[in-house]
């Protein structure tokens, strides 16, 4: 769209895992530096115990890794629309409601922008996935109403939303030179988001685009749940996870089921859980991995374990192996991840993402041959079996690769100068 003045207003992709803001320029790429000259500040908030401040994005994630004292916030967006948003964490002996980390974040954010930018931002078109949660209207309202109190409560005073697969969709068509139907295939930390889409140039300018949007759809499923089922695969049955009771049964599995999940690890290193677990070692037939266990929470290394879990993963859509070493953990330990297993441990995940997809085109009426382009985008979208399977749904479309981490945010930038001028 041509334009000669910058907008009024910025676009927001507060994603599970990174986060862009966008703002249109004449001139100029409309995702602003927010970290280090990068597009990308990752949604993360470290608490330094040391220096009782927070610290957000790729410095949060190196003073953990440089082994400060603190707790590292990850995945904040999954908060919303969870039963964990009305608690409270406590960080530093004070009680920290959930709901108010997502403030920090969001602030980072803004604030971050309108220092590059130099002036305030009122106005804002935030990305939301297309549900926050499945299947539970009433949840998912709440979730975006939330959204909507912390913009506020930030200084926002208009305040509204796009679907974050529409925005991909508008970010590529700025780029196309005939029409096309699209599906926008969004694959990130937290959510897969689909958006089918009718595309043209001549088309870009309108400001009612309601009936090129044939369809959207998605599943609450992303990274985090791949990371997920890769570390109950390959990693906790060396930590006794699947082993058995002396009586036959299987151990109890909330445990493990903890380690495997970011916001929940620090619970493993509870009192009441630690207790629960000395009880059990008795009556375990084999208690090898339960004593690695010990081991783990001794050293407070779940954290650290998540994000050699992240690694392999992001590491297996490239190689065919990447073990992880468990030396710290007992001499010579190594968990052995490959491809496979990996593909293994998530086709569950990834049939309901397909059958999403094809319910999408269900939904439109429209017929698989139909489909001109597949457009990729979001972390995930990597990961090789995941795209063969999307894209063995739709014979006749090529294949493009968005701008993984970008697409949302230049696409809510379009969207914001539209809203708001
Ligand atoms: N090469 C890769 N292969 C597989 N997964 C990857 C790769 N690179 C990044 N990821 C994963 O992608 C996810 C982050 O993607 P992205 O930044 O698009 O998510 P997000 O926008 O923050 O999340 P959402 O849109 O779901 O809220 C993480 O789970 C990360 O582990
Ligand atoms: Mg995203």
């Amino acid at each position: 769209m041509p334009f000669s003045t910058p907008a009024r207003a910025c676009g927001i992709d507060f994603g599970t895992s990174n986060s862009t803001v966008g703002w249109q320029r004449p001139g100029t790429e409309a995702l602003i530096a927010l970290e280090d000259g990068k597009i990308t500040l990752p949604s993360v908030i470290f608490f330094n115990f040391e220096e009782r401040r927070p610290v957000y994005g790729r410095l949060a994630l190196h003073e953990y890794l440089d082994g400060y004292e603190g707790r590292l916030m990850r995945s904040l967006k999954s908060l919303l629309g969870s039963k964990l948003l009305k608690s409270e964490t406590t960080v530093l002996g004070s009680a920290l409601p959930f709901k108010d980390l997502l403030g920090f974040f969001i602030g980072e954010l803004k604030q971050r922008a309108e220092a590059v930018a130099e002036r305030p931002f009122e106005e804002v078109v935030l990305g939301r996935p297309v549900f926050f949660v499945d299947d539970d209207p009433a949840a998912d309202l709440e979730a975006q109403n939330t959204l909507v109190a912390v913009a506020h409560k930030l200084g926002f005073k208009e305040v509204s939303f796009q679907y974050e697969p529409i925005a991909a969709a508008f970010d590529y068509e700025s780029g196309i030179s005939r029409e096309e139907l699209v599906l926008i295939v969004d694959i990130g930390g937290g959510t897969s988001d689909f958006s089918l889409v009718r595309l043209a140039p001549e088309r870009r300018a309108l400001a009612e685009r309601q009936d090129d949007i044939l369809a959207t759809g998605g599943v609450h499923i992303g990274g985090t749940d791949f990371d997920k089922q890769l570390s109950l695969a390959g990693v906790m049955p060396l930590f006794g996870y699947g082993s058995r009771m002396k009586s036959d049964a299987p151990m109890p599995t909330s445990v493990h089921l903890n380690l495997a999940t970011w916001h929940t690890i620090n619970a493993v290193y509870a009192q009441k859980s630690k207790l629960a677990l000395q009880s059990m070692r008795y009556d375990i037939l084999d208690p090898t991995g339960i004593d690695r266990l010990f081991q783990l929470i001794e050293q407070r290394a779940g954290h650290w374990l998540a994000m050699q879990v992240e690694d392999s993963k992001i590491a297996l859509t490239e190689q065919d192996a990447r073990p992880i070493e468990l030396a710290r953990i007992e001499p010579g330990l190594v968990a052995e991840l490959s491809r496979g297993l990996f593909e293994d441990a998530i086709e569950p995940l990834l049939a309901r993402i397909r059958a999403s997809v094809r319910q999408l085109l269900g939904d439109a009426g429209v017929g698989v041959e139909q489909v001109d382009t597949l457009f990729f985008t979001g972390g995930s979208s990597g990961i090789p079996a995941l795209r063969q399977g999307v894209a063995a749904l739709l014979p006749n479309a090529r294949h493009v690769e968005g701008n993984t981490f970008g697409s949302i945010g230049s696409g809510l930038a379009i969207e914001a100068q539209k809203r708001y001028g």
